[in-house]
């Protein structure tokens, strides 16, 4: 089993990585379990003790302000206090919600996440980021919360639907291609079935993603210094092809087309050179995606600015975009908004 800590404002968040990590969390008391409907016997046979559980309806429909509601009130009927646990059992809609009714509930109360999804053991259980739609906005109610525990059991990533595996390495190949050169040649050097096939190969990548992003949000906490920023890679367009699609495209899929469209507004502007581009465009086919922008576009490319516009990281005029520079190094572009504009095609 893998420990690490990471020193964050309100005090340690370690990560316990490693085939029936979720052991460590022992016989439950006094403790709230939240998970999705459908994942009801995973969380009865891998959760011992005396806790309290709330199932929510599967899926991005839940992220509402209404499940937070339903959480706060189990928690305030079953009268949990700040040192009761909450524990999020689930992908990132779960642990999004959780996060959010944990940092707000007696303003904050111990706050534990067992990912259980790939996307959610390498990016959303980790950094504090949690949240809700609201007005069809993605993410713009939330806080920054840090859980004390995130439980990553690998022995998960062995029973995960394919589906669950291919939206993991959209962010996955996020790291790979702005953050971590080594990241990058591991899976140029193996394909995703043989590192999901063995458990040393596994334990390096999700180790890998989780320092990849740890180490960022250690430094930027609040994503405030321009340094987490570049965990944004990906998913300025990401977002907005996940949102035109009424969230039929994934996650996942949606930063790797966010990903591949970004590098070619980037090349477009000259902000970086077109072998920046076919490195990137090696790694997504090697990893068995397209490459092709067409097939990341469920409407019209104009109608994506709509939901850029919106985006909690722009001004009026500019947003930050990072790219890779070369291979594994992130830079941080100001651009226009209406640039972007320009290249999805709404010229005005
Ligand atoms: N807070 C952050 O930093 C952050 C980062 C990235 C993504 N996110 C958010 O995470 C959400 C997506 O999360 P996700 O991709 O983990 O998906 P998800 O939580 O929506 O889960 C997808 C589906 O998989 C099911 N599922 C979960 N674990 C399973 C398992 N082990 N076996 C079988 N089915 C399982 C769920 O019940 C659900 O039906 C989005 O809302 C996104 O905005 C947040």
């Amino acid at each position: 089993m893998q420990r690490f800590s990471y020193r964050l404002s309100r005090g340690v968040t370690e990560i316990i990585l490693g085939t029936g990590a979720i052991s460590s969390l022992g016989e439950l008391e006094d403790a709230l379990v939240l998970f999705p409907e459908s994942l009801e016997d995973l969380v009865k046979s891998h959760i011992h003790g005396s806790a309290e559980y709330i199932g929510i309806s599967d899926g991005e429909e839940s992220k509402t302000m209404e499940t937070v509601i339903q959480v706060l009130d189990k928690l305030m009927v079953g009268n949990f206090k700040r040192n009761s646990m909450l524990i999020s059992f689930g992908g990132g809609t779960v642990s999004d919600v959780a996060g959010f009714a944990a940092s707000i509930y007696l303003r904050g109360i111990r706050y534990i996440s067992v990912p259980t999804t790939l996307l959610s053991m390498v990016d959303a259980s980790m950094g504090g980021k949690n949240g809700v739609n609201f007005k069809g906005v993605k993410n713009v109610l939330g806080t920054f919360y840090s859980p004390s525990e995130i439980i990553i059991d690998t022995s998960l990533v062995r029973e995960m639907p394919k589906f669950l595996i291919e939206d993991g390495i959209g962010e996955i190949a996020k790291y790979a291609a702005i953050l971590d050169i080594e990241l990058q040649e591991f899976l140029m050097n193996n394909s995703v079935n043989e590192i999901l096939e063995d458990e040393e190969k596994t334990q390096y990548l999700l180790t890998r993603c989780v320092k990849d992003k740890m180490d960022l949000v250690e430094q930027d906490e609040f994503d405030q210094k321009g340094i987490r920023a570049v965990l944004n890679y990906g998913h300025t367009i990401g977002h907005a092809i996940e949102a035109l699609s009424g969230f039929s495209i994934s996650h996942g899929r949606a930063v790797i087309g966010g990903m591949l469209m970004e590098t070619d507004y980037a090349v477009s502007k000259g902000l970086v050179t077109p072998d920046v581009r076919k490195r990137i465009g090696e790694l997504v086919t090697h990893l068995g995606f397209s490459v092709k922008r067409e097939d990341y576009l469920p409407g019209p490319p104009e109608e994506l600015i709509q939901y850029i516009l919106s985006d909690k990281k722009s001004t009026r005029h500019t947003l930050k975009l990072p790219i890779p520079e070369k291979p594994g190094i992130p830079k941080v572009c100001e651009v226009e908004l209406s640039s972007i504009s320009d290249y999805l095609g709404l010229l005005k």
